[in-house]
């Protein structure tokens, strides 16, 4: 942790935190001095994050919390009240990954789970964070949307509609809480080298990125999780005190023909 870092003293909560972006993302908060809550329904990965902070001489709290429970989203941002004195960063980040089919074929079911983690989880979190900010003097808000938030992409209707609605969502917390000096952004990533991709993949990496990072991105690749990391690091730091309403697109020109 860095007493001098671009996040000194501000403290912060991650959802799904306990892998990929998330993880990174919350590493990268703590080393620039960040006091961090690290939520995630895995507990299992919540706690290793955690721990990973701390070996890095950083400080952070694990959390099991399914986003899209009110009750879960009341008790994480209670632990953050309790446990780090408040809170000035919110960074809602988890998400839910339905198996890719046409729209035509989409089990109801999993339309509902898509909406309630990806778009209702990160309303649930925002709602409780932003009384909660506010008594603080104000805060940032990121939603890790997707470049699949700006287009869409075949088998995914669900997450698209999801990411696109996080973008809105976004905006609206922008114009309703600039008076409590809360801003609230989107980061949208392009194609990015996790686990999850990789499995997408039979988890062959290499594969991953002859087949979807090479051909899709103008810059050639996948992204990396540091790469996302660096983004929200500036959304979440007094570096981006006139950005609310935006879009930190972090896509590699995947959108941009
Ligand atoms: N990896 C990519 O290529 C890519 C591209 C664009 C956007 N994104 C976005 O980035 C974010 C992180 O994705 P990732 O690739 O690191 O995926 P990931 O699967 O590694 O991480 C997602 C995390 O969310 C947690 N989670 C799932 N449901 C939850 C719930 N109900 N409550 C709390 N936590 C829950 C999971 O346990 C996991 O730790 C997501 O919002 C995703 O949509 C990823």
């Amino acid at each position: 942790m860095s007493p001098a870092g671009r996040l000194a003293g501000k403290r912060a909560i991650v959802t799904g935190a306990g892998s990929g972006i998330g993880r990174a993302i919350a590493l990268a908060f703590a080393d620039e001095g960040a006091a961090l809550l690290c939520a995630d329904i895995d507990e299992v990965g919540a706690t290793e994050t955690a721990a990973l902070v701390a070996a890095a001489g950083g400080r952070a709290l694990a959390e099991a919390c399914d986003v899209s429970e009110a009750a879960a989203a009341r008790r994480t941002l209670a632990k953050a009240e309790r446990e780090l004195g408040g809170l000035d960063v919110l960074v809602n980040n988890a998400a839910f990954f339905a198996t890719r089919m046409p729209l035509g074929e989409l089990d109801e079911a999993l339309w509902m789970r898509t909406m309630d983690v990806n778009l209702s989880g990160a309303f649930l979190m925002s709602r409780h964070a932003i009384p909660l900010m506010a008594r603080g003097g104000g805060g940032s808000i990121i939603h890790v949307a997707s470049a699949h938030g700006h287009v869409a992409n075949f088998g995914q209707a669900a997450y698209c509609t999801s990411k696109g609605g996080l973008l809105m969502l976004s905006k609206g917390i922008a114009v309703d809480h600039a008076k409590d000096r809360i801003r609230s952004n989107t980061l949208s990533p392009g194609g990015i080298a996790t686990q999850g991709m990789a499995e997408l993949y039979g988890g062959d990496w290499q594969r991953a990125e002859k087949e979807w990072g090479a051909p899709m991105h103008v810059l050639g690749r996948n992204g990396r999780v540091e790469e996302m990391a660096a983004g929200a690091v500036f959304l979440a730091s007094d570096e981006s005190s006139f950005m609310t309403g935006a879009d930190l697109l972090l896509d590699g020109g995947y959108t941009a023909r």
